[in-house]
């Protein structure tokens, strides 16, 4: 290669250069050309070998044409890079601008159906002078059973399946499960309070079901209690009534029928004339209810023959279910916004 050769090579490199830099707009394609001329297998740093072949004189005049060169590009890409950075910047800052000035409709939650019903029902509640009580979710096989009068070998254990905790102790106080149903509630406050009492307890209870569009692993209940002298079932009547009328915001017909449950005597159904605007009204089944039986007061140390009281309990989730129609029980369970935020 002659000295006229390297220098024209020399002065295409600089215009080659130029033209690529022009072209570029991203700092990836910046980053690309940095390879292409100035990285290590770079133009320049071939050309840079070439000088090699070179005598010192002709060294001392084609080395200096690419060594300016190379500062020139070099100068360039930085100063392309600072504007392409820049440009970035500005860019980013433009779309992440807010203006804390514009107010924003914010898409806020709201509470799930379940917990409106039941604080609707625990206000209505409080206003007949009730307490609002609850226990634990994982409860005693004494509490949740035998002090219902429900014994290990009774029938009415196999009524609810049960998710057992711990299982295997003689000793029904050591045993645990998933509570089945809210009742355990009244043995708790029972001995914690004694007689009188008056009380709910809304929460959540588990059974072992298959599932369908009405069952649930899950769901929740609220259980009453009234525990006084001269109480009756004309009380429990009244109490009942009162409630659905609050709830509903209108009269609601009830129906008593004989039921059967361990820890009541007598036991009853209760059903409720259900209407829907433009159907056909239709008796539901509401809740179970009763006089607690004396084996479940004297399993609390009250005196059957000082106090007697009513029970009764029903499904919250099929209250709301039932209030909303709504179709599939899972529906409930579920972090669905689009179902949840018509409530
Ligand atoms: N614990 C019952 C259930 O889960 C419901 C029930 C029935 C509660 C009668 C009561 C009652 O207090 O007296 O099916």
């Amino acid at each position: 290669m002659t000295v006229t050769e390297f220098l024209s090579e020399v002065d295409d490199l600089s215009k080659e250069s130029k033209n690529s830099l022009s072209n570029i707009n991203t700092l990836d394609d910046l980053s690309q050309f940095f390879q292409d001329f100035l990285g290590k297998k770079g133009k320049i740093g071939n050309a840079l070998k070439n000088l090699k072949q070179f005598n010192p004189e002709e060294k001392r005049e084609v080395g200096p044409a690419i060594q300016l060169l190379k500062t020139d590009i070099n100068n360039k890409f930085i100063s392309k890079r600072d504007s392409l950075e820049l440009e970035e910047l500005n860019k980013k800052l433009k779309s992440d601008w807010i203006d804390v000035t514009k107010k924003e409709k914010l898409d806020s939650g709201n509470l799930h159906p379940i917990s409106k019903i039941q604080r609707e029902i625990e206000d209505i509640f409080s206003s007949m002078g009730f307490e609002i009580s609850d226990g634990p979710q994982v409860e005693t096989e004494w509490n949740n059973f035998d002090a219902l009068n429900i014994p290990e070998s009774h029938p009415a254990r196999d009524m609810q399946d049960t998710f057992w905790i711990k299982t295997g102790s003689d000793d029904s106080q050591k045993n645990t499960v998933l509570r089945t149903q809210t009742s355990d509630v009244q043995i708790r406050s029972m001995l914690k309070y004694g007689a009188p009492v008056r009380l709910i307890a809304p929460g959540r209870v588990f059974r072992n079901e298959e599932l369908d569009t009405t069952h649930d692993a899950t769901f929740y209940q609220v259980e009453g209690l009234l525990i006084d002298k001269n109480i009756n079932i004309s009380h429990l009547k009244g109490v009942l009534e009162t409630m659905l009328a609050k709830l509903f915001k209108k009269d609601i017909k009830i129906r008593i029928r004989p039921g059967y449950f361990p820890f009541v005597e007598p036991g009853l159904e209760v059903d409720i004339w259900f209407e829907i605007p433009g159907k056909e009204g239709k008796w539901l089944e509401f809740m179970g209810a009763g006089m607690v039986h004396p084996n479940v007061l004297k399993n609390c140390n009250i005196d059957p023959e000082v106090y007697q009281g009513f029970a009764f309990g029903f499904g919250l989730t099929r209250l709301v279910m039932m209030k909303y129609e709504i179709e599939d029980i899972r529906l409930l369970a579920l972090p669905k916004k689009e179902f949840l935020s018509q409530f």
